[in-house]
């Protein structure tokens, strides 16, 4: 199959290389012309593991290309996907869907014989209808059917998503369509992984409610951690106690200081901006965006706390700054917040992320950037741990003290033994463990 996709962001180019190595002919393209300069030259220019070698294997099969030429990219494509971002509009919280209908545009001017326009982006309900009326409108004689194809991959285990998925999602309206995306998904499909056909609108809907479900899910345990602070609790044996119960189940039950990244955000407050526009509301998610919000400003309050309630002239080691390990996001990152929030309380700060440098020098301001946990900890009063990555995991808190003036962690992803802590000298704080 030749396929077309329209995006080389985190999904685009994670989709594009694995589709290119299920042995399609993939053309990339992205209209950030430095990005596909990047990428014809081998380079991922973004951090996700095992892409660059896949990405390299399938260019050297002659697969994959990459192009800033959407007319050209698209020639003879059987198959184009949308992946562009759709961020969350200034102001009002809907998708901004402008990235959408730009691409739905320049496809239309494109279409040659019949083909699947088939859309991966996260966009809200109506919206694959309205990319179908675009193009008719465009071209009124053009052949061609409308695909709604959400995408679940996990920035940091990408790869490993897309080619075993929980579940692929397709939403379309006619066999020839259907056709396209068996081919497409071949090797999925002949791995059995399950395939939820419907509509285009419960195609949109079912992304939004599974991030929505997972959103709460965080935030749930995050109050609930709370509460157990306040009256003797360990949210640690709670989430474990509630999460085997099969009817829960585990993922997704881990304390910390609020969920943030491209999806959840954005994700959440769009759903509660479709619900309010079709007056139905779904209060359990405007809550959620409210209290994820709150949760964010609040750690901050929690680390100056810790501290005896000041944190002026006071050297803080920052861990982690990306929304979560392995990957070089920092959208909507918990950092972004607490680390603007401890500096205007008048704290020095070093960071120390093993990918998040380059996004974080100019997202996070004044700070400086030690190239280790234990360059970070170096005459620190306060160690904080605020993004779980594995090199964070296994300190040696005998060397993080020694290295240390003060003798303050405060962990925000409950990553360490509280007794292991204490015992090398710490005075320890933790979420939802008293
Ligand atoms: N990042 C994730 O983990 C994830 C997971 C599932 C779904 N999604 C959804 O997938 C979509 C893409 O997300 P992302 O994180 O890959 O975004 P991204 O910002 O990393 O990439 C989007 C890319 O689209 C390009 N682009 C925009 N308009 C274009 C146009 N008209 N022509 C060509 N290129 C254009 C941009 O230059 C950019 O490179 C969003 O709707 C997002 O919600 C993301």
């Amino acid at each position: 199959m030749r396929i077309a996709m329209i995006g080389t962001g985190y999904v685009g180019l994670v989709s594009g290389v694995c589709f290119s190595d299920f042995g399609h002919q993939v053309v990339c393209i992205d209209r950030d012309g430095e990005k596909i300069a990047r990428l014809d030259r081998g380079e991922v220019p973004i951090y996700e593991p095992g892409l660059e070698a896949l990405m390299r294997k399938n260019i050297a099969a002659g697969r994959l290309t990459f192009s800033t030429d959407l007319a050209a990219g698209m020639k003879d494509a059987e198959a184009v996907f949308i992946s562009v971002g759709t961020p969350a509009r200034r102001g009002d919280g809907h998708a901004d869907l402008s990235y959408v209908y730009a691409a739905a545009e320049a496809i239309a001017a494109q279409i040659d014989d019949y083909l699947v326009v088939i859309t991966k982006s996260t966009v809200p309900v109506g919206t694959n209808r309205e990319v179908a009326r675009r193009i008719r409108a465009a071209r009124p004689e053009a052949d061609f059917d409308v695909v709604s194809n959400p995408e679940f991959l996990r920035e940091g285990a990408a790869i490993e998503d897309f080619m075993r998925p929980d579940r692929i999602v397709v939403g379309l309206e006619s066999d020839r369509a259907r056709a396209v995306i068996a081919e497409v998904y071949r090797p999925l499909f002949l791995r059995e992984t399950p395939i939820i056909q419907t509509g285009l609108e419960s195609a949109e809907m079912i992304k939004y409610a599974a991030n929505a479900f997972l959103a709460t899910k965080i935030t749930f345990i995050n109050e609930i951690a709370d509460l157990c602070e306040k009256v003797g609790a360990d949210v640690q044996s709670v989430a474990r106690g509630i999460g085997l119960d099969r009817r829960i189940g585990p993922k997704f039950l881990h304390a910390g200081p609020g969920y943030g990244g491209s999806c959840f955000p954005k994700d959440t407050l769009a759903l509660v901006e479709t619900a309010r526009a079709h007056d139905s509301p779904v209060r359990i998610v405007s809550t959620v965006v409210e209290a994820n919000e709150a949760r964010k400003r609040a750690m901050a309050g929690k680390i100056i706390a810790a501290a005896g309630g000041s944190v002026a002239g006071k050297r803080i080691a920052v861990l982690g700054v990306t929304f979560k390990p392995n990957t070089d996001d920092m959208r909507e990152a918990p950092s972004l917040v607490i680390v603007p929030a401890l500096r205007e309380a008048g704290a020095e700060i070093v960071l120390c992320d093993p990918q998040g440098r380059k996004e974080g020098e100019a997202l996070l301001g004044e700070a400086s950037w030690a190239g280790g946990p234990y360059e970070a900890a170096e005459s620190a009063d306060i160690l904080v741990l605020i993004t779980e990555w594995n090199e964070f995991r296994a300190l040696d808190f005998g060397r993080i003290r020694a290295a240390m003036k003060g003798d303050l962690i405060v962990d925000l992803r409950n990553v360490y033994l509280p007794a292991e802590v204490r015992a090398a000298g710490f005075s320890y704080v933790s979420i939802g463990r008293s």
